[in-house]
């Protein structure tokens, strides 16, 4: 049989779509991020549908869809700070509260998604 992804453990499509629909509902109210973002969430939500899909060993929907990932040149017109990611990661945690996701599959895909959080930054904090 064939290997188990992130994606199908989790849940698939319903479970990635009700995340990334928490996480920007959660996002739109955050002080810092909030700005970074269109007032419209809608294409936004539909990219990271497609990316976290793929990114968690589903179907390569972003690929198909906008191209390879590239996703730290994609982010290098916003000023990330670590205080950004780390936002980022407080929606996400929250998103996963949201949606009742618990234990070791929750700790591999945050984890997972710290690093490429981390990944993301690209400008220092006032005064490093
Ligand atoms: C796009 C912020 C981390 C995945 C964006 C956009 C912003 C942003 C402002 C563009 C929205 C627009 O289209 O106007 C941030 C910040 C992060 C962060 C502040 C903090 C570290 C991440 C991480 C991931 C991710 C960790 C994936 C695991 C994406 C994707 C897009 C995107 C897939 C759409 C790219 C595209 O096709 O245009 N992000 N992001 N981001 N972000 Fe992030």
């Amino acid at each position: 049989a064939a290997t188990q992804t992130i994606y199908d453990i989790a849940g698939g499509e319903a479970t990635i779509h009700a995340l990334v629909d928490h996480f920007y509902t959660r996002v739109a109210e955050d002080p810092l991020l909030k700005p970074l973002f269109p007032d419209d969430f809608t294409e936004i939500r539909q990219k990271q549908k497609a990316f976290l899909t793929q990114f968690f060993g589903g179907p390569a929907l972003y690929a198909k869809q906008y191209g390879a990932p590239m996703m730290r040149y994609r982010h290098l017109r916003f000023p990330i700070t670590r205080a950004h990611a780390q936002a980022w990661l407080h929606c996400m945690s929250g998103a996963m509260d949201d949606i009742g996701l618990q234990g070791e599959l929750r700790r591999v895909m945050f984890e997972r998604l710290a690093m490429t959080a981390a990944h993301m930054v690209n400008t220092p904090e006032d005064g490093e």
